[in-house]
């Protein structure tokens, strides 16, 4: 890397490049509002943390329209995408209103939207939320989850890939 000074958005484009290297899952993290609307969205945020008690963490982007939501919501699920699911990701990614207009939906725990045909999911009562920068870090409890055998969807270097064997 060259010591030539950058500018605050070539440092940011740098930044994002080098953690897009690390290899991840793709999840939509979904809920309802107080209203009983479905919401959701597409995060590559997720990880574990703790086995016992079981818990995960992910983050939200404190500018989404999303977030008013999740900031008051208790519950919530986690659902991990398989590789055929990447028109998910996009649908859930984008600034829709109806984004799950079409989409047959298992009900969880108190109502909680559960996809299908997904790697995994989890069903998640939150914990606690921490300020992080320009995102809402959230750590929650696992109460249920279930898993396929299907292969994943993945995301590395800004594009949507699926695993190989070495
Ligand atoms: C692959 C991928 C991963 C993403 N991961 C996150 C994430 O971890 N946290 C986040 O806040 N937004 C993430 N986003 C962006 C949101 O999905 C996107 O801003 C979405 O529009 C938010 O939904 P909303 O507009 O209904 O609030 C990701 C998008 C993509 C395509």
């Amino acid at each position: 890397m060259s010591d030539a000074p950058i500018t605050h958005a070539e440092f940011t484009r740098a930044f994002r490049d080098t953690l897009g290297m690390f290899a991840t899952g793709i999840t939509v993290v979904a809920t309802r509002a107080p209203n009983g609307e479905p919401i959701g969205l597409t995060v590559n945020s997720f990880n574990s943390v703790s086995l016992d008690p079981p818990l995960i963490v992910w983050s939200l982007a404190n500018d989404l329209p999303s977030r008013q939501v999740f900031e008051q919501c208790e519950y919530y699920s986690v659902n991990v995408l398989a590789a055929d699911q990447m028109h998910l990701s996009q649908i859930f990614a984008s600034r829709s209103d109806d984004k799950f207009a079409g989409l047959e939906i298992d009900e969880g725990l108190y109502g909680v939207p559960l996809l299908r045909d997904c790697c995994a999911r989890f069903e998640c009562r939150n914990i606690t939320r921490h300020p992080g920068g320009d995102h809402l870090v959230f750590i929650s409890e696992v109460v249920r989850f279930d898993r396929t055998d299907r292969e994943p969807l993945i995301f590395q270097g800004g594009a949507y890939r699926q695993l190989a064997p070495l």
